[in-house]
């Protein structure tokens, strides 16, 4: 019986989870689900964001279902106690260096993203972001300078081997594709990206059926405001990858919209998937939120971790159906609450 590890964590994560969780429960797989506390609710349950059983339950689990992260009660804390460092923590301890962003227009939410609906018709991108390193996981700190001054550094880095794994993930995703890859970088200022060009490539000549670009991520950024539905896979790191995909959410009408997987492995491994957004604390404890989310992310988890394609459509199939006949939250134009946007997906998978 597999086991799906659930870490709803804080803000609005718990009340989407609980949506994703009722979808997984209905489909009748014979899965079991154990919960565990992460985030603030993780430091408040043990002192730590990241509880050392929270741990060892998504290290054994077949999967990592995970909800949002992040309190305001808690950003002053040292920064390995603050609930972010939960999530960082568990990606690098499971080696999930490969973040899957798809980014679709469902039928029907054409006027619920601010673009134009002729610009969004059509979009079915994948961002595909290296998650494990990057700005995030390089040397950080603080210090005083010769004069005096207070200065913050991070240090942006990548290896060859960083690059050539997450490189090769958007190849194959492009290969089973539309076989367009855009490799983003800022490789005009950065040695980081001017490593991460080279290596992608020369990977190129392995694909001579992907038809490989090259872009600097502030074209990037205007050219998915532009012409979003053009791109197919886009390939680049953990930063570049984290603003690109909140802005292409937008481009599917919500950041409520958008699911990701996080694998250590393409697939068949024992990954971690969760929503883009984060915890809103702006909306949260309301019954706001939007589910959609974390039960897409629902249906990559079956699709990923347990190679359940069929299972996979069936949820992505009544989300659909669902936002096809106007069920709608508050973030896509409707009045929907969140527990009632998750029955509407439910009647659907009957
Ligand atoms: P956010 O994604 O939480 O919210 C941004 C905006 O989008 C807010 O107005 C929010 O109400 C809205 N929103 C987000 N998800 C929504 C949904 N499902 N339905 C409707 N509206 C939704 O980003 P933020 O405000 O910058 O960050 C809040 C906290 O979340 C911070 O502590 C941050 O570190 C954390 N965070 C966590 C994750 C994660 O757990 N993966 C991701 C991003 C941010
Ligand atoms: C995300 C979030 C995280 C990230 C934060 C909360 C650490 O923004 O999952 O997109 O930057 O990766
Ligand atoms: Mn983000």
């Amino acid at each position: 019986m597999p086991l799906i590890a659930v870490l709803p964590g804080d803000g609005i994560g718990p009340e989407v989870t609980r949506e994703a969780r009722r979808v997984l429960e209905a489909l009748d797989l014979g899965l079991s689900f154990e919960e565990a506390p992460v985030g603030g609710a993780g430091y408040l349950a043990s002192g730590h964001p990241l509880p050392d059983a929270t741990l060892a339950l998504a290290k054994r689990a077949d999967a990592v279902l995970f909800g949002a992260i992040g309190d305001p009660r808690f950003e002053k804390l040292e920064r390995h106690l603050r609930p972010e460092a939960a999530l960082l923590g568990i990606r690098k301890a499971l080696g999930l260096f490969a973040n899957l962003r798809p980014a679709t227009l469902f039928p029907g939410l054409e006027d619920a993203s601010p673009l134009k609906p002729e610009v969004v018709n059509g979009l079915d991108i994948v961002i595909v972001r290296e998650l494990i390193g990057d700005i995030y996981f390089g040397e950080k700190g603080h210090r005083t300078t010769p004069d005096g001054l207070r200065q913050g550094y991070d240090v942006m880095s990548y290896d060859e081997q960083e690059v050539t794994r997450i490189a090769r993930v958007g190849f194959e995703m492009a290969k089973r594709r539309r076989k367009k890859l855009c490799s983003v970088d800022k490789a005009n200022v950065l040695e980081t990206s001017q490593l991460w060009r080279d290596v992608v490539t020369a990977m190129g000549a392995e694909y001579p059926e992907v038809e490989l670009t090259h872009m600097y991520v502030d074209n990037a950024a205007m050219q998915l405001v532009r012409a979003p539905a053009a791109f197919d896979v886009i390939v680049t790191g953990n930063l570049f990858g984290d603003i690109l995909s909140d802005q292409a959410s937008m481009c599917a009408g919500s950041i409520g919209m958008l699911p990701s997987a996080s694998l250590a492995a393409w697939s068949g491994a024992n990954g971690m998937y969760e929503p883009i957004h984060g915890s809103a604390p702006d909306i949260a404890g309301q019954g706001k939120a939007n589910p959609c989310a974390a039960i897409l992310s629902a249906a990559m988890l079956l699709r990923h971790s347990l190679e359940d394609e069929a299972s996979a459509q069936r949820i992505e199939k009544a989300v659909a159906a669902a936002l096809a006949k106007g069920a709608r939250t508050a973030d896509l134009g409707g009045t929907l609450s969140t527990a009632a946007m998750g029955d509407a997906v439910l009647s659907e998978l009957q």
